[in-house]
């Protein structure tokens, strides 16, 4: 399988997301977790499960759990890491899975990634079954995320940060024209993420510096960019860099037909 544009900058770098935006997202996975009231003997899939998050916290109680990822580095670390869950490398876009095959569907910040939001969640309600649900997260409100607080450094570097995150006021109705019902959003704008020290945020900003805005830049160009980043970013009393991010939670659930 060719990896899809949304993973590729996590499938090289896998080992620095695992010990960095892994550990900071746990408590928003707990909540996506929570969201989707799981029940006993449930079957489960967590798309764009990344080193499994999401997936970790939804074994338990009989369930069987499917992570799914399009990058294979992740993969491999969830597979290492997390036991109790089965994981596969695909796209979560164009599930090799059959239909009304899932009680739950769980997606911490991966739907962001999406080439397109409606379709994935489409495909997303095609494997769940009638009455299953769906709990997501995905970083915002927009003005929280770190384009506020890189916005100089970013427009200075030449860097767009425009549309990059979904709006709040997009998800409900992205869920429902994709079919899902009962869509409810709820932003909590407390959400930051917190990384350790200068070797966390660096292995962070590695991450970022895998995307297309950046990809050919030169490493001094990087270098540059990355010191006025870290000039920037507020400091917890025990040095951690700390960037507001807030998270956003949709819950939905497929009609029931019997209803
Ligand atoms: C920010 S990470 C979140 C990972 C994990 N859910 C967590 O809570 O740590 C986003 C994940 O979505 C995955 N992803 C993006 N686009 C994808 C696609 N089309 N199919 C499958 N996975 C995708 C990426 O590879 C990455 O692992």
């Amino acid at each position: 399988m060719t990896i899809p544009g949304g993973s590729r900058i996590f499938d090289s770098g896998a080992a620095g997301y695992e010990r960095t935006i892994a550990i900071t997202l746990r408590p928003v996975a707990r909540r996506v977790v929570d969201g989707a009231a799981l029940q006993p003997g449930d079957v489960v899939l967590d798309a764009g499960t990344g080193t499994g998050n999401a997936a970790a916290l939804a074994v338990g109680d009989g369930r069987s759990v499917l992570g799914i990822d399009g990058a294979p580095g992740m993969i491999e670390i969830a597979r290492r890491t997390v036991p109790g869950a089965r994981f596969e490398v695909m796209d979560f876009a164009r599930l090799d899975v059959a239909d009304e095959t899932f009680d739950a569907v769980i997606a911490c910040h991966s739907l962001l990634f999406a080439e397109d939001r409606v379709a994935a969640l489409r495909e997303w309600l095609r494997v769940t079954r009638p009455g299953g649900r769906l709990s997501l997260s995905v970083p915002g409100p927009q003005d929280l995320t770190p384009s506020i607080v890189y916005r100089e450094v970013y427009e200075r570097h030449g860097i767009s940060t425009a549309g990059r995150y979904p709006e709040v006021d997009d998800l409900g109705p992205d869920a429902e024209s994709a079919g899902w019902v009962g869509a409810r959003v709820a932003a909590d704008p407390t959400i930051s993420i917190r990384l350790a020290d200068e070797g966390h945020f660096r292995a962070w900003r590695d991450l970022g510096a895998r995307g297309e805005a950046t990809r050919d830049w030169t490493p001094e160009q990087h270098e540059a960019l990355t010191r006025e980043m870290l000039a920037a970013t507020p400091r917890d009393v025990d040095g951690a860099y700390v960037m507001p991010f807030g998270a956003i939670f949709l819950t939905a659930r497929k009609a029931d037909l019997d209803r």
